[in-house]
């Protein structure tokens, strides 16, 4: 384990003392304040909007609305609008396209006049018949022409009907909602034609972008903003209608203008995991060898967004079978575009496939991870190549150790603790390793610090925390020393985050920055009269000295910047993945085991025990990296037990927008969380050999949750989440 393995969060100190400025904390001189007023229908359009009282309301300064707009000149050059990327066009003209769309921006000198202003605003519409409900609108799937949406056949089409034992299963699970406590927000301003955007965003340069686009102005002259954030978990991957609004309201007013979001709007207008059926069908050999695997997913999108995520990718590679067959389709519905979340696609296709095999093993009376031991993919039979490194293996032995397994009987309601029924169930998970272009600048400087930048935000990930462990490292140098500047436009340019493919990409940029850095500091180090004519490869740079072999001669970094009348050493370098990489298939791993407790007279269930493991090659930090699993797991376990945004269809509308009725899990509600991790280094993936490790955290949880839940009660829930009132009736006592 190295040095930094267990470095606490470079910024916990300023998040939890307050000191860290979150987007709507930047102090602005003349910010004014703005709010959004939302749509009453689901679809239409509107007919009336009555802004006069409002627009004499004190202190407001300008109600904006679709018919007083200057739109923004990029509104025409939109492209396909069903194309994901290209949101909604706020304030474009008097149709609804789902509940809650923003029909107002209100602007006022102070947060109560604004508050009070929305209030008196009022709209008439005409109505149209709204379809916000999945399951009828299944039948109108789109036929979806992407990489992702294509149809996938490997062997016999749909072979598993063939099988001596065959499922045919169908799987539910709900919308879902990032709801991270901070809240969307934006402070925009205008410098001559220049947006400046203090905003929640996971990509900086994405947002610069999306931005440039709407707006016709060069992505280079939007300024960027984002350092801190406070929890996202995918919601801050689309540069959402309100910061667009807010950027609208700045230029009329040309002043600075303040949006926030309220809670509630947070559930109608920034995304959400979509409603999903799934339907699988797996055949098997008597003996338990899977000789057909079928997966189909129909999806929920928006009416004017394709959204789609790769919700039956890992049906196609993570068994061995040899007749697969995947297929996926949206269904646009009246509601806001849904975006990615915490292991998006993966986390749904994994409840599909892992119950139904689950459910396969007790048909086949087999122990569920024998059964996955016997389907082991030696290799990708999707892309037909190896493994960069898999460690799955390790990861159900770590698990069923830890968890105790043994304790485990096949028979569903045969433990019992008690009145307690005693349930144990395991879950496989799985995500890509991406890795993009990534630029990072190392500075060594003569007060002895290095300042690493890059334009890559911290979402809280621990993004900063890994980018100071491994500069740290590479340059000898303690982490106190290290200086982390990001978050931000003008700085080199990083990726977006988001993927699990930060590491892996801003990771190797550090790695290779600070390496470049170290062997510039030799080469110059080696031209001074004390290291002539000593071979470069016999120094070493370590505590801001440069020393040869032995100790036996040193310098100073500080004498060495004098000697070349410097005050620091810099390099700016972008890394990115290789050619080699392309031979491989790349993939982080995970297994999620779960012991709970179910009471038969109540329903409750109980977790009693939660061991997540994971193979995500090399682990840079353990404390930050397990931080991240329990936080990942966690979100498995309310996609499994608690979360569902509930819809009255009636009015296309939610009914449990707010932290009380939608639930999410707290400590108390998980008795004993482990996590472990393989830590083998994988050879390929990049120069630090890790994998990615954010959306594995949850990806494979909710099944594990389902398949103890079964393995207790003999009850199997196929549609998410699981609450009491589905295993109250028929539970086996
Ligand atoms: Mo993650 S859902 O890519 O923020």
């Amino acid at each position: 384990m190295s040095k930094t393995s267990n470095i606490n969060r470079v910024d916990g100190f300023a998040k939890v003392t307050g000191s860290a400025t979150y987007s709507a904390e930047y102090k602005i001189d003349g910010v004014v304040y703005a709010c959004l007023v939302g749509s009453t229908i689901a679809k239409g359009r509107i007919k009336t909007i009555d802004t006069k009282k409002a627009e004499w309301a004190p202190g407001v300064l300008a109600v904006i609305t679709h018919l007083n707009v200057d739109k923004p000149s990029g509104y025409q050059k939109a492209k396909d609008k069903h194309n994901f990327g290209q949101p909604l066009q706020i304030f474009k003209d008097d149709s609804i396209l789902y509940y809650d769309q923003p029909i107002a921006l209100v602007i006022a000198d102070s947060f109560e006049r604004m508050q009070y202003a929305a209030s008196l605003i009022k709209a008439d519409y005409l109505k149209d018949e709204h379809s916000t409900e999945l399951k009828k609108a299944a039948n109108q799937e789109k036929k979806v022409e992407t990489d992702k949406g294509n149809d996938y056949h490997r062997g016999e089409h749909d072979g598993y009907k063939n099988a001596e034992v065959v499922l045919e299963t169908e799987y539910t699970i709900p919308t879902e909602v990032h709801n991270p406590m901070e809240l969307a927000n934006i402070i925009a301003k205008w410098e001559g034609n220049k947006p400046i955007l203090y905003t929640k965003s996971q990509g900086v340069e994405g947002t610069r972008r999306s931005v440039a686009g709407v707006f016709d102005v060069p992505a280079e002259d939007v300024e960027v903003h984002a350092e801190y954030i406070g929890g996202a978990f995918g919601m801050g991957l689309h540069t959402w209608p309100y910061e667009i609004a807010a950027l609208i309201g700045a230029k009329k007013l040309n002043r600075p203008v303040k949006l926030v979001l309220h809670r509630e709007q947070m559930f109608t207008n920034v995304g959400f995991r979509p409603y999903t059926i799934q339907k699988m069908g797996l055949g098997a050999t008597k003996d338990g060898k899977l000789t057909g695997l079928t997966h189909e997913a129909v999806a929920m999108t928006s009416s004017y967004e394709d959204f789609m995520e790769g919700t039956v990718n890992m049906s196609r590679f993570i068994y061995d079978c040899a007749n697969v067959s995947t297929r996926y389709r949206i269904v646009p519905l009246d509601t806001c575009t849904p975006i990615w979340m915490r292991g998006p696609g993966e986390a749904t296709g994994s409840f599909a496939l892992e119950s139904a095999m689950d459910e396969m093993a007790y048909k086949l009376d087999l122990d569920p991870i024998e059964f996955r031991k016997r389907n082991y993919a030696e290799k990708d039979l999707e892309q037909n190549k190896p493994w960069s490194s898999k460690y799955l293996l390790e990861c159900y032995e770590g698990g069923m150790e830890r968890i105790g397994w043994k304790n485990r009987k096949n028979k569903p309601g045969s433990v019992r603790e008690g009145e307690w029924l005693v349930g144990y169930g395991m879950g496989t998970g799985t995500f890509g390793c991406y890795r993009s272009p990534t630029s990072v600048k190392a500075k060594f400087s003569a007060d002895g610090n290095l300042v690493l930048q890059c334009s890559v935000n911290d979402m809280g990930p621990g993004t900063a925390t890994m980018m100071t462990a491994i500069g740290s490292e590479i340059m000898g140098m303690p982490v106190e020393n290290v200086i982390i500047e990001m978050g931000k436009s003008g700085l080199p340019k990083g990726p977006t985050q988001g993927g699990s493919a930060t590491t892996s990409s801003v990771g190797s940029a550090v790695h290779d920055s600070c390496n470049l850095l170290v062997s510039k500091i030799l080469g110059l180090a080696n031209e001074t009269p004390t290291f002539k004519g000593t071979p470069i490869t016999d120094l070493t740079f370590a505590n801001g000295v440069i020393s040869s072999k032995n100790n036996s001669k040193t310098v100073s970094l500080a004498s060495l910047l004098a000697t070349n009348k410097l005050e620091d050493f810099a390099v700016e370098n972008q890394s990115k993945g290789t050619e080699e990489a392309r031979k491989y298939s790349i993939y982080s791993f995970s297994v999620h085991f779960v012991k709970v407790l179910v009471n038969p007279n109540i329903g409750k269930i109980r977790l009693a025990h939660v061991v997540s493991c994971a193979d995500i090659g090399t682990v840079i930090s353990q404390k930050t990296s397990a931080g991240q699993m329990f936080g990942g797991a966690v979100g498995g376990i309310g996609m499994g037990l608690m979360e569902a945004l509930e819809i009255d269809h009636r009015f296309g509308r939610p009914i449990n927008n707010n932290f009380a009725d939608y639930h999410v899990p707290v400590n108390a509600d998980i008795e004993k969380q482990e996590v472990f991790f393989v830590n083998k280094k994988d050879p390929i993936s990049n120069p630090m050999g890790t994998k990615g490790l954010g959306e594995t955290a949850l990806v494979g949880m909710a099944p594990a949750i389902a398949n103890a839940v079964f393995n207790a009660t003999g009850k199997r829930v196929r549609d998410l989440p699981i609450t009491l009132d589905k295993i109250i009736e028929n539970v086996k006592v």
